[in-house]
């Protein structure tokens, strides 16, 4: 009996090249973009303590409370699956004393993260994220500045219909004081609420705001909104970011009721939306944290960043008729003319693999001569070396053919004019 065939757990998928090749284009404008403004590449391990999560993402968030991958290792230590990038980040910026290097300290990052949802289209339990922190500074250009070079990789990637909701959550005592009076403007109004709503007044007053039901939105028309609350120091600075941006020329809706779903915001908070999407429309967001690196007992320090999810920028770009392959890079193609050139043929690929700026591609398969340049047309070869008695150079447009005497010939053959 032939053995069970095993597949790809839920929730998680393969790429395959069509796909690899955009995610690989895509993480090299990231790494363009960020870089260029101060990003340094940082990686972390793709599993930590499970306290770093309770105690940075928030015991009472669905990431921490519902969707994390933890267990035990062989030793009994508690560990957990990333969920995101940011409390990691911070733990790191802790443990190598980075607070001593000068300020900001500018992170990127790219890799997999893990969150136990139900899966659907843009939703996976392995996902990549692309993201970006500056830790050390609370300097609003920071959080003007992140905002807009993730604008710039959504366009670059081709998201259509996009969409910035921005706010600002204050510091924590401004945001529990709100919740309060927002709590007292629910229950003065309790039975003009939705049922669902009505249920979760202490634990979610926010959720007022997402709401459909007529009765609700005429209580929400009026509510308290926290932008208003905000201390003097939260509002000037909030109205600085919005200022830089404006002066960039990005579009904004200033959304009071946008939530997201970590504990650790503070002051600007912000989210692309893609309407290409459907449900899972968030393509991107992040926003300050500047009580973080101090709750996980490292020294008081600012920090400001974001997430974007790899798969939703593609599938939003594909949307928008962004899902052609990038342009291949120039192809050589070594064939061999016979078996006996084989050994010959293999030292040539290598040799132009080092001295020419082109992919080179290598016949590896038995094809015979005419399968070789059947194949070498449909990889999109501009040339085609020929390896027998002879090295011949087929230029793959004009067609004309010429030979090379030896390896300093080949690559002036092969690099064209
Ligand atoms: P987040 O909003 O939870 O933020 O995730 C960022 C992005 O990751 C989302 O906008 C979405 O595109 C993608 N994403 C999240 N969950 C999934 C999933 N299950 N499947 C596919 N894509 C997903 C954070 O993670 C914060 N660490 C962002 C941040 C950085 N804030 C400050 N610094």
């Amino acid at each position: 009996m032939a053995p069970e065939r095993l597949k790809a757990p839920r929730g998680t998928f393969d790429v395959l090249p069509a796909d690899g090749e955009r995610r690989r284009s895509l993480r090299t404008a990231a790494e363009r973009l960020l870089g260029g403004a101060g990003y340094a590449a940082f990686e972390s391990p793709v599993f930590e303590d499970t306290a770093l999560f309770a105690r940075g993402v928030g015991e009472s968030t669905d990431i921490v409370s519902k969707e994390m991958f933890t267990f035990e290792d062989q030793g009994g230590r508690s560990l957990t699956l990333r969920p995101e990038g940011t409390a990691g980040a911070c733990r790191a910026y802790i443990e190598h004393g980075m607070h001593k290097r000068p300020a900001p300290v500018k992170l990127s990052y790219w890799g997999p993260f893990f969150r136990h949802e139900t899966p659907q289209a843009g939703r996976y339990r392995q996902f990549a994220q692309v993201g970006a922190e500056a830790l050390g500074s609370d300097d609003p250009s920071l959080d003007a500045e992140l905002v807009l070079l993730l604008a710039e990789l959504l366009e670059q990637a081709g998201v259509a219909q996009l969409r910035l909701r921005l706010s600002s959550l204050g510091d924590a005592p401004t945001r529990a004081a709100y919740g309060e009076e927002l709590r007292a403007h629910l229950r003065a109004r309790e039975h003009e609420l939705s049922d669902e709503v009505r249920a979760r007044i202490d634990q979610n007053p926010l959720r007022a705001f997402d709401s459909d039901h007529p009765g609700t939105r005429a209580v929400m028309a009026d509510a308290p909104l926290l932008v208003d609350r905000l201390g003097e120091a939260d509002a000037e600075h909030f109205a600085t970011v919005r200022a830089l941006l404006d002066d960039a020329g990005l579009a904004y809706d200033l959304d009071p009721t946008l939530v997201r779903g970590l504990d650790y915001y503070t002051r600007t908070v912000f989210e692309f939306e893609s309407a290409a999407l459907g449900a899972q429309r968030g393509v991107g967001g992040g926003g300050r944290y500047d009580g973080l690196v101090a709750q996980l007992g490292g020294p008081p320090t600012p920090g400001v960043g974001w997430a974007a999810g790899i798969e939703r920028i593609l599938l939003a770009a594909a949307a928008a008729g962004g899902d052609e392959q990038p342009e291949a890079e120039p192809t050589v193609y070594v064939a061999v003319a016979k078996p006996e050139a084989a050994r010959r043929a293999f030292g040539l690929a290598r040799a132009l693999r080092l001295g020419v700026d082109a992919r080179v591609e290598l016949e590896q398969a038995g094809r015979s001569l005419k399968g070789q340049l059947k194949h070498a047309d449909r990889v999109g070869a501009r040339a085609v070396v020929i390896v027998g008695e002879t090295i011949e150079v087929k230029d793959m447009r004009s067609g004309e053919q010429r030979s090379a005497r030896d390896e300093h010939e080949l690559m002036r053959l092969v690099m064209g004019p």
